[in-house]
């Protein structure tokens, strides 16, 4: 895994009463390059443990003095959106991942169709300015909530003129997926991404409509949720290891000093999958197959149910 880096909190503002922005800058010159889609982890440290969790940039790509995030407070924050709200200021120091992207745009797609729920704006944000530069052809669906998660909403109106389709939820407006997925040309592609039903609506819908699976790109904001405490052992050392409610199988693993693969934290990726040898697993992820998931687990969200979890570790 490539090494962390460390930036400073420039600017940080709230957009609205749950998306605090922050702006990041390299404390030692430029920032890595990216694309359009990428995400950055955060490191936490929150007192109990180190948490971290992924982000979309939203800032221009072609701009690499500064990477901005979104983040929104979670009803049910495992600590990690809350120490982001409220524990952390202009002038701190944060490490971050380099970015990595799971969500790219395609390049050679005749016309793009973004749709956002929500936070699910974010990734758009950088996808909107390379789309621009391109001179592509591209729409923007953006359902929210007005005053609570209509963040950029009013700046992207300015930007985007008739390109912005806007759906407020407290007014009653909603996405019509059929309508937006049909009687597009050979050739669009389709991003989609905000809560797991509005991802599944559009998976569905473009399936009954024909589109080929190649051009329907979803991303899942969804991290680590908490559960029951259970117990882990490690086959090939014999260690034992408790995770807690609050903690993933991932962050035990990684506070006890073992290495593991990750991009997403968030069970998409599959950088993570371990084989486990015995204990009932509550399976969280998007990635493995029920047969798949009888021999592996993607630690970072799945966890023991149960009896303690024996791993090929
Ligand atoms: S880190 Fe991506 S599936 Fe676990």
């Amino acid at each position: 895994m490539s090494a962390a880096l460390e930036v400073q909190v420039v600017d940080a503002r709230m957009l609205t009463p749950v998306i605090r922005e922050f702006t990041f800058a390299s404390r030692s010159g430029r920032l890595p390059g990216f694309s359009s889609g990428s995400h950055v982890q955060v490191h936490l440290p929150l007192a109990e443990r180190n948490l971290r969790n992924a982000y979309s940039l939203i800032s221009d790509p072609a701009d690499t003095r500064h990477y901005r995030i979104a983040v929104r407070l979670q009803d049910h924050s495992r600590g990690g959106s809350r120490y982001l709200h409220q524990q952390v200021n202009v002038g701190d120091t944060l490490r971050i991942s380099p970015p990595a992207n799971l969500f790219a745009l395609h390049s050679t797609a005749r016309q793009h169709i973004l749709i956002a729920g929500g936070i699910g704006i974010t990734p758009f944000m950088a996808y909107i300015s390379a789309l621009e530069q391109r001179s592509a052809d591209f729409e923007l669906h953006y359902a929210y909530r007005k005053h609570l998660t209509d963040a950029y909403a009013d700046e992207l109106q300015q930007r985007l003129g008739s390109r912005l389709h806007r759906y407020d939820g407290s007014s009653g407006a909603a996405l019509d997926l059929a309508a937006i997925l049909s009687d597009r040309p050979l050739g669009s592609h389709v991003y989609v991404c905000g809560p797991e039903r509005l991802l599944m609506g559009v998976r569905e819908q473009a399936k009954s409509l024909g589109w080929p699976p190649g051009r329907v790109h979803w991303e899942a904001f969804s991290g680590a949720e908490p559960g029951l405490p259970f117990s882990l052992e490690l086959a090939r050392s014999g260690r034992r290891i408790q995770v807690s409610a609050e903690q993933s199988l991932l962050e035990a693993l990684e506070s006890a000093g073992l290495e593991i693969p990750n991009l997403c934290r968030g069970g998409v990726c599959g950088q993570c999958v371990t084989r486990h040898l015995k204990g009932d697993i509550d399976h969280r992820d998007s990635v493995l197959s029920s047969t798949e998931q009888a021999e592996f687990l993607m630690p970072c969200v799945s966890r023991g149910c149960g009896s303690s979890v024996l791993l090929d570790l």
